[in-house]
């Protein structure tokens, strides 16, 4: 069955399923085509119990933004629960969250149904945080005006690893941050390379050209290995021993 992602959102129109939406093109555009993801998303505001639908108020204590109210939300989320029978995941994307990472990537991937929050404000009300108790999750340590972006790129990076998505020629075991090499450390992704053979006076190196696919395969995991301890030392640091 398909992994199903519902998105909860004041803007449901960003997850269109039509080209030129963002979802709707390349690998997450084909993999919904072939049936093995699907996404739906939930409008906020519909729920909103109050007459101008407002989804957010002035936070309380002062301060700039505005924060997005609990009633909405939390009967947005339940219905949008209620639309399939399997129990979903829940996410909030949010700058306060862990910050996602390939494993973490690997590990949402195996779920069924994944119920993104996607925040648009100063913040959202701290109680319906707690009674969501959602997984908060960051993509970095930065802040997007839409929290949307947020969501579709965690929807893009779970949707590569869903069986069947990539295939055998673009199998995700070659990414980068895919565990690679003696150690089964995560690796940057070596250079590649493709026609013509020499551009503007600078050739392919000769080892890709050469057929021999122990030495391309030696080749490319110690450019992968040179790569790693110029530009991200930290990942080939020693892992901490388990608790
Ligand atoms: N919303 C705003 N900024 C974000 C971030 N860095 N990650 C996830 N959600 C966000």
């Amino acid at each position: 069955m398909a992994l199903r992602f519902d998105i909860l959102t004041t803007f449901p129109e960003m997850f269109g399923t039509e080209p030129p939406a963002a979802l709707a093109v390349s690998i997450p555009g084909r993999a919904r085509k072939a049936g093995l993801v699907e996404w739906h998303a939930t409008d906020i505001r519909v729920f909103a119990d109050n007459k101008h639908k407002k989804t957010d108020d002035r936070p309380f204590g002062g301060g700039p933004g505005m924060v997005m109210m609990c009633q909405p939300l939390w009967d947005a989320v339940l219905a949008a629960e209620a639309l399939d029978p399997r129990p979903a995941r829940r996410v909030l994307l949010t700058p306060q969250g862990r910050r996602l990472d390939q494993p973490m990537v690997e590990e949402l991937a195996q779920s069924e149904r994944l119920l993104l929050i996607a925040g648009h404000y100063e913040g959202i009300d701290e109680r319906v945080v707690e009674r969501l108790a959602p997984q908060e999750i960051s993509i970095g340590d930065y802040v997007l005006s839409q929290g949307e972006l947020a969501a579709m790129v965690l929807i893009d990076a779970v949707t590569r690893l869903v069986p069947g998505v990539l295939g055998d020629e673009g199998s995700a075991v070659a990414d980068s941050f895919s565990p690679a090499g003696p150690d089964r450390k995560r690796l940057l992704d070596h250079p590649h390379y493709t026609r013509p053979a020499e551009w503007m006076g600078m050739p392919v190196p000769d080892v890709l050209l050469s057929g021999d696919h122990a030495r391309v395969a030696r080749w490319r995991l110690e450019r992968a290995l040179e790569r790693t301890t110029q530009r991200r030392p930290d990942l080939l640091k020693p892992d901490l021993p388990a608790d």
